[in-house]
């Protein structure tokens, strides 16, 4: 029971990765506030962690949207008093498409998703900390930041991008008991890597790499580490990037 009593909001929680971990810290003991724009999803991951006898709240939430996202952070301390945890996980992959292909009209979704959308994150989450007293922020970043893959271009530079305000923020409220890391899953089994592989069948597109350990990462793999890091056991750890990639980062 690593999280016991903590609360932990987890965006993106009605999938995959996000799903995973909010039954993870709701089995260590946590009450999760889990969010995300799908509803329908958001409910059954409360129906799972309420099946197995867990705390948990959904709140409908648009990352996107400030207003949303501030309203997210509230529920969170009004329902159970404290904040002690923000997994800023939301994040879609874009079209699937060389640089030169992508329409303008595709770029603004995957930025404001996967890169605003973690920063109005931190930026609600950081006041709420600020005021309860600490915690740990960890959001979600990909092996894209460190390598290219092709056909995700701005996928990649937001991935980036949340590494850069992972370190930036790590440093500006280290003194403030508030740490802040990323995690990088490598090729993860979640939905949104079945809809990368019905994708990919143009030889232009196709993933060649692959981890230094056998198979795909699964999302409870991922979930181990978001708990970890949001746990007191990792309490002199800031700023870092963690690969969850089967030593993916690591191959020549
Ligand atoms: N699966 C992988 O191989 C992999 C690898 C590296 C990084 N990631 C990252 O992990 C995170 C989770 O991805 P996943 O694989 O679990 O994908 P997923 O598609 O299964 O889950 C993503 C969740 O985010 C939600 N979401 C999308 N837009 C949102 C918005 N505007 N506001 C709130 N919620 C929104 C979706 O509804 C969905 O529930 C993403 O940030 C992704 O980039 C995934």
């Amino acid at each position: 029971m690593v999280v016991q009593d903590k609360v932990a909001v987890i965006t993106g929680a009605a999938s995959g990765i996000g799903r995973e971990t909010a039954r993870r810290y709701a089995d260590h003991g946590a009450s999760v506030v889990a969010a995300d724009v799908d509803a329908n999803g958001g409910a059954e991951t409360i129906e799972l962690i309420k099946t197995d006898g867990g705390e948990a709240t959904f709140v409908e939430t648009d990352v996107i949207d400030p207003t949303a996202v501030e309203n997210m952070i509230e529920t969170a301390v009004e329902t159970y008093g404290d904040l002690d945890v923000l997994f800023n996980n939301a994040g879609i992959e874009g079209p699937l498409a060389e640089l030169a292909e992508w329409e303008d009209d595709e770029i603004d979704p995957v930025i404001d998703i996967n890169l605003k959308g973690v920063f109005y994150g931190m930026k609600y989450g950081i006041e709420a900390m600020l005021a309860t007293g600490g915690g740990s922020i960890i959001n979600t970043s990909s092996v894209g930041a460190a390598v290219g893959i092709n056909g995700r271009s701005m996928y990649c530079a937001t991935k980036v991008g949340v590494n850069g305000l992972t370190r930036a923020a790590a440093i500006e409220y280290a003194r403030d008991d508030i740490r802040v890391n990323s995690v990088l899953p490598g090729t993860t089994d979640t939905p949104m890597i079945h809809r990368s592989d019905d994708e990919r069948q143009s030889e232009r597109t196709e993933l060649n790499a692959s981890d230094a350990m056998e198979g795909r990462g699964k999302p409870e793999q991922v979930a181990e580490a978001v708990l970890f890091l949001g746990s007191d056991r990792s309490d002199r750890i800031t700023g870092v990037e963690l690969a969850v990639d089967g030593g993916f980062l690591a191959s020549p």
